[in-house]
């Protein structure tokens, strides 16, 4: 397992078979010494989870069951506040609802995107960090018990913004 423990934001995704049933649980952990505000989007064709969005303090953890069946993201706002007209807007990776739940709405970059497909193609799991839409924190996401071959934790710990090209 990688070393999780200096990360900031870790999805902990555990799928245990019981009496013939999968059942899938995301686990959110909070390790930045600052409070987080998860936001979830699910793709599109699974239906959507009954929360897209949350607080996190520091040290602390949710548990979320999942359907078998589910696709979508996540990524951890940052620096959130209500401002004078009391919407909720944050300092990276706002996802623009002014509200704790983001309901439908992604990310606005650069965000570290974790993206999830539970029981896609030949029934298999697949995860993976994206930044396709740049850095906003460390992240990692540590597999138990996934369906298919040789699941590791994955993470992205190092602010690559930087380095992007210019125009990107
Ligand atoms: C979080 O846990 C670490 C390690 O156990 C501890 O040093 C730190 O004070 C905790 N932070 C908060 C905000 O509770
Ligand atoms: C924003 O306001 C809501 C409603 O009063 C409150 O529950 C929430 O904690 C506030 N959020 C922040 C980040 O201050
Ligand atoms: C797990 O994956 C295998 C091989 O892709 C597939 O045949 C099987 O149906 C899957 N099982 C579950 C419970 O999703
Ligand atoms: C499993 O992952 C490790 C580390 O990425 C890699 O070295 C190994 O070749 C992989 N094994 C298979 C069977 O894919």
């Amino acid at each position: 397992m990688a070393n999780v423990m200096i990360l900031c934001f870790s999805l902990l995704l555990t799928s245990l078979l019981l009496q013939g049933v999968h059942s899938t649980t995301f686990t959110f952990k909070n390790r930045c010494k600052f409070t987080v505000w998860p936001g979830i989007l699910t793709g599109a064709g699974t239906a959507p989870l009954s929360i897209t969005g949350f607080e996190l303090r520091s040290n602390a953890s949710l548990a979320i069951p999942v359907p078998q069946k589910w696709s979508g993201r996540f990524w951890a706002r940052q620096g959130c506040s209500n401002d004078t007209t009391r919407r909720l807007s944050c300092q990276s990776a706002d996802c623009g609802s002014g509200l704790l739940q983001c309901n439908n709405a992604g990310a606005i970059p650069p965000a570290t995107l974790v993206e999830v497909t539970l029981n896609g193609a030949d029934g298999k799991d697949f995860y993976d960090i994206s930044n396709v839409d740049g850095f906003n924190l460390p992240v990692s996401i540590v597999p138990q018990g996934l369906n298919g071959t040789n699941c590791s934790s994955v993470s992205c710990s190092a602010n690559i913004n930087s380095r992007c090209p210019r125009e990107l």
